[in-house]
């Protein structure tokens, strides 16, 4: 169990598309031995899809967004867990207030556009990256909600996935 004080906390990591939430908490999940969910995957069984693309047939952006939020009731009150959730979950303030009132320990994994686009080069399953320009105009509107819901910040540029979450769980631990 994480414990922060002497609470048992949820660990919820934050930040944009391509910013390693999801190798970050495989990592920090074997390393603390903790549990780890990806609120991509929920969406996806919610929604009965199999990818973002299918979502936004589904019901575009805004399905995706009633998802998120249905999902955070469901989770945000079990504790111990790691939470890497989509990029898009600071846009509805109910999300990050709901998980922090349930003991939810918020980490921005900060990455630089430069960082981003090296991770995201070849990728296609991200209907809110096909643009570059559009992506920097997403990702400059964001940065103040990341940093406006962190708790912890954790620069992420030229760092593994082991050394971000052991920085992650230094941090728990202190
Ligand atoms: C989104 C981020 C994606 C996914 C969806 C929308 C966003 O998750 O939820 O494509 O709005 O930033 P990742 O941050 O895991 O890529």
């Amino acid at each position: 169990m994480a414990l922060f004080g002497e609470f048992a906390v949820n660990i919820i990591l934050i930040g944009f598309m391509g910013s390693g939430k999801t190798v970050v908490a495989k990592s920090l999940s074997k390393l603390m031995s903790l549990p780890w969910i990806e609120m991509d995957d929920l969406v996806y069984k919610h929604t009965n899809t199999k990818n973002m693309h299918e979502v936004f047939a589904k019901g575009g952006e805004l399905l995706l967004r009633e998802t998120e939020i249905a999902i955070v009731k469901k989770y945000a009150s079990k504790a111990g867990l790691i939470i890497s959730t989509g990029g898009g979950v600071v846009l509805n303030k109910i999300i990050l207030d709901y998980f922090k009132k349930h003991n939810g320990k918020v980490v921005f994994l900060r990455a630089s556009f430069e960082t981003i686009l090296k991770h995201l080069q070849n990728d296609t399953q991200r209907p809110l990256f096909q643009d570059q320009a559009e992506a920097k105009r997403l990702f400059d509107f964001r940065m103040p909600l990341y940093l406006s819901y962190a708790d912890k910040i954790v620069d992420v540029d030229h760092k593994s996935p082991d050394e971000v979450a052991s920085a992650i769980e230094a941090w728990i631990q202190s």
